[in-house]
């Protein structure tokens, strides 16, 4: 795959009209790859996104043993070892910029009896991974090496027979879940992971998909206790992976912001736990029709009716952040052109995404001729009817900033010019073409 690097400008365009189809979700391209991995036999998947980071993942599938093959585009097929029969991988296991790629599959290694390294590009390398290491070695997994600060490289040696945990954890991660839950598949015992708020839900959907006994149970407020019986005998089963919604917003964004827009986005994922970044937008007084709510692949989805109009600040409460937690840089991006302030609460994971996130955003806006401030974990922005634009935004290998910085281009003044394009493949390979279909001006 050709992938553009190097800088790229967005230019104030005209009303953004036509249709879309966001690529297939992120979260859920990585977790058919990986159970179909870990499942005995065929798993045929459709809609796969093939984006850098989970052709890493596809990658790091084959080197544990599994036959993974491109039929078509999207269209993909995996032949798994299953549980317990992953094979030794030979070289080192390189994630490229993908955090959910590296901890879901730190969780596989640690619930085996094979040794690994695994390892990342400079943004993966900054990352914490300490937060999910600790409950794995709780599970009897061992860090035979690390860099500093709990970051890769990583040596990790997995244990044939996982301790079975409860596990409480203290972030509301979907990664952390996700690690414990596939290393508790090789466990003899009931495996569980408290959750303070719900995270995304994909892993623990996917697993009942294939057979194994999954029970989620309300805990506390607002989280959730889930809980797995280990050596389950996962099926193969046929998954169709619908749209991201993280990489919707972009467009559902831009069609907000650029005056007299009108377009339709096809089939994007209405998962209660992802939609966020839509709830946000109405109460902003966003104008978007969901139209022809069904169901695909056990996920439901929508087409919406997007165009363009008038926004207020609004505050966003905490509770908000894990159902739409990659969704930040773009919300920023339409506050700035709302009337009023807009407050998002709680961002302390946005400083430990593919960048600092809460930091990269706030110096964007600033090089654009906003005004953001940063107070504790908040991130406050007073939006104005014209944004100036004009600035040189640093991406910091982030694919979200850079998305975010090109949408908010369409929309400014002058033109907002992105340090480098080349990470908005590991996610949305298609974004530029895409945008350009709807009347996106980029050079
Ligand atoms: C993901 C979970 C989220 C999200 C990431 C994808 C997943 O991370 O930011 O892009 O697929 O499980 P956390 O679970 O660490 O919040």
């Amino acid at each position: 795959m050709e992938v553009a690097t190097g800088r790229l400008t967005a230019e104030r365009s005209g009303p953004l009209a036509g249709r879309i189809k966001p690529p297939g979700d992120k979260s859920i391209s990585h977790r058919a790859l990986i159970l179909g991995l870990l499942s005995v036999g065929t798993t045929e998947i459709t809609g796969l996104l093939e984006g850098e980071d989970v052709i890493d993942t596809a990658k790091v599938c084959r080197a544990l043993g599994a036959r993974v093959e491109r039929l078509a585009p999207g269209r993909w097929r995996v032949e798994g070892c299953g549980v317990g029969s992953l094979l030794q991988p030979e070289g080192t296991l390189d994630f490229g910029n993908s955090g959910t790629g590296m901890r879901l599959m730190m969780g596989v290694v640690a619930g085996h009896p094979i040794t690994a390294m695994l390892d990342g590009d400079a943004s993966l390398r900054k990352r914490p991974m300490r937060r999910v290491l600790d409950p794995l070695m709780m599970m009897g997994a061992q860090t035979l090496s690390q860099a500093e600060g709990g970051r890769c490289p990583i040596v990790l040696k997995g244990t044939a027979e996982p301790i079975p945990i409860a596990y409480k954890s203290p972030v509301a991660s979907a990664q952390i879940k996700s690690a414990v839950l596939l290393a508790g598949l090789n466990s003899p015992g009931e495996t569980s992971v408290i959750e303070p708020e719900a995270s995304r839900d994909h892993t623990e959907k996917m697993l009942r998909y294939f057979g194994a006994a999954i029970k989620v149970e309300p805990f506390g407020e607002s989280g959730r206790k889930i809980t797995l019986q280990g050596r389950p005998e996962l099926k193969p089963a046929p998954v169709a992976v619908p749209g991201d919604p993280s990489s919707a917003a972009f467009a559902l964004v831009a069609a907000t912001i650029v005056e007299n827009s009108d377009i339709i986005i096809e089939s994007m994922m209405m998962n209660p736990l992802r939609t966020g970044l839509l709830t946000t937008l109405l109460e902003m007084g966003a104008d978007i029709e969901i139209i022809d709510r069904r169901e695909e692949g056990g996920e439901e989805v929508a087409d919406l009716h997007v165009r363009g109009a008038a926004l207020k600040g609004v505050d966003v409460p905490a509770a908000r952040a894990p159902s739409m937690i990659d969704e930040y840089p773009i919300l920023a991006v339409a506050a700035a052109f709302a009337r009023g302030q807009t407050r998002m609460r709680g961002l302390s994971e946005l400083r430990v995404k593919e960048s600092d996130r809460l930091e990269a955003v706030a110096a964007g806006l600033r090089a654009c001729g906003v005004n953001p401030q940063i107070i504790g974990d908040d991130l406050i922005v007073e939006g104005r009817e014209e944004v100036s634009g004009g600035g040189l935004v640093a991406t910091h290998l982030d694919h979200r900033i850079a998305m975010s910085f090109l949408v908010l281009g369409l929309a400014t003044q002058k033109p907002v010019v992105i340090d480098d394009v080349g990470m908005i493949a590991t996610s949305f390979p298609d974004f530029r073409a895409q945008m350009e279909s709807l009347g996106a001006r980029f050079s």
